[in-house]
């Protein structure tokens, strides 16, 4: 069979929708002979936030749409704007784009805390969102409002309310037809894909417990300089302030927790945590938690576990056990031994890409993508596991989700607003302990 450079078949592409397609939540449906033949779409993008992440977002978006074209639809992305706080992050973006054949002129660039309000404002049709989370839900409800398709990683929120506002807003697209798609790359890659069918189709029986890893390395941090101001320190600093990035059991470890609610289909009903600060040396975070989240389905229990220190155990992975088998990080195995067929599913086998796959395509065929709710569900998973060790304190699901909840006005600050203001105070460099009132 004739398989194409990123591992999947024309001819597997062409039976998607009839074989998997419906049959596997978040699987795209390329290869209807309404979209060969078409007149070319051709979506312009532009990129707010130009660091590592977004260089990369914007590549992949590019790659989509050959890939789209590999395949017989009819698309072009065209890369028109781009937007930073500083220069010199927009320019390494703009030069490895013109490496890449896109000229972005200087009209479409634009610096500063208002200059997604700009970009967004410039022309363009979708919108990729890559900068530190506490900016996602100003700049998602921005887009929508003005009617882009968005693109944006994860997380998508440092407290409640940003979560609130990023589930509304994911309502608001609905109601414009827009379509969004979110850095949780696990829903669109294929082994998580095929487990996600496994389990859905009932192989390894009812889901008894598990458990849900990112065991990594201490991430950077930046002294301060003379001459940065309040907002050059903590964005600089982004990754190390609660404030900022929701702390790692969201930051990173949110991808492992969102296989857990996208598996046990929805949020733990309780989240009772423990953590501590070790060995950082700037900003309010924690550098490990272990939480132990339970289901109401079933009372089942999953404990995750996050961890920045180096020279630790690593290990990044999510463990399912049900009564007839257990699924680790998508593959499923049976305790019967007997092996099940991988499944040749018909997407790009680089799941980065595959989001903007996911994203055209479903633009195109008018079956859009809408990941706002399940991101913003994952991410407040995550603020329940950090509050509860923030504070010691059990948190309940309702307590972030319902309109009368303890938490759900919870919100931090400096918020995206102050950034924007200007107004930005350097919240206490302490880590919140556990057991004290705040
Ligand atoms: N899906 C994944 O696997 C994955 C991997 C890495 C990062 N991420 C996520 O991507 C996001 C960005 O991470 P990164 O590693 O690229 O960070 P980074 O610090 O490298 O880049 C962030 C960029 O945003 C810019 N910026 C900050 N505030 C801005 C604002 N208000 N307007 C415009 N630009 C602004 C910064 O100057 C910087 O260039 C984070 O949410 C991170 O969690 C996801």
């Amino acid at each position: 069979m004739e398989t194409g450079k990123n591992g999947v078949s024309r001819r597997s592409f062409m039976k998607r929708s009839l074989v998997t397609g419906a049959a596997v939540s978040g699987l795209s449906i390329i290869g209807s002979p309404v979209v060969l033949g078409q007149a070319k779409k051709v979506f312009k993008i532009g990129l707010i936030g130009c660091g590592g992440r977004g260089r990369g977002a914007i590549l992949n978006s590019v790659e989509a749409a050959e890939f789209l074209r590999e395949n017989g639809v009819s698309v072009e992305v065209k890369v028109t704007a781009l937007s930073d706080i500083y220069k010199d992050n927009l320019d390494a973006t703009r030069k490895r784009l013109k490496d890449k054949g896109f000229d972005v002129p200087d009209a479409g660039c634009f610096f500063g805390f208002d200059g997604y309000k700009k970009l967004i404002d410039s022309g363009v049709d979708v919108v990729l969102l890559a900068t530190p989370p506490v900016f996602r839900p100003l700049h998602l409800e921005t887009a929508i409002k003005a009617g882009k398709h968005v693109f944006m990683e994860k997380p998508v929120a440092v407290d409640p309310v940003g979560a609130h506002r990023i589930i509304a807003a994911g309502e608001l697209a609905k109601e414009k037809g827009l379509a969004i798609t979110a850095g949780t790359q696990r829903r669109h890659q294929n082994t998580y894909l095929e487990g996600f069918k496994y389990v859905q189709d009932g192989a390894i029986g009812d889901i008894l417990g598990g458990a849900v890893y990112w065991g990594g390395g201490s991430s950077w941090e930046q002294p301060r300089k003379p001459g940065w101001s309040n907002a050059d320190y903590m964005i600089k600093n982004w990754a190390n302030f609660v404030e900022m990035s929701g702390d790692h059991i969201i930051e990173q470890h949110v991808h492992n927790i969102d296989v857990m609610t996208w598996f046990l289909g929805g949020p733990p009903r309780v989240a009772i945590g423990f953590g501590a600060r070790m060995r950082r040396n700037t900003g309010n975070q924690f550098d490990f938690f272990s939480v132990d989240f339970q289901f109401s389905k079933n009372r089942v229990h999953v404990h995750s576990m996050c961890r920045q220190i180096d020279g630790c155990y690593g290990r990044i992975s999510e463990e399912l056990i049900g009564r007839k088998g257990t699924m680790r990080s998508g593959r499923v195995k049976l305790f019967s031994k007997k092996k099940l067929a991988r499944l040749e599913l018909p997407v790009h086998r680089n799941p980065y890409v595959q989001e903007h796959v996911d994203l055209l395509e479903g633009v195109i065929k008018g079956k859009l993508f809408n990941e706002a709710k399940t991101v913003a569900e994952s991410t407040m998973t995550g603020m329940m596991g950090r509050i509860s060790a923030y504070t010691g304190k059990p948190v309940r699901w309702s307590d972030v989700a319902s309109p009368e909840g303890r938490l759900t006005k919870l919100q931090l600050s400096p918020t995206a607003e102050d950034f924007e203001k200007g107004d930005v105070k350097v919240p206490e460099e302490k880590p919140p302990i556990p057991g004290r009132e705040a």
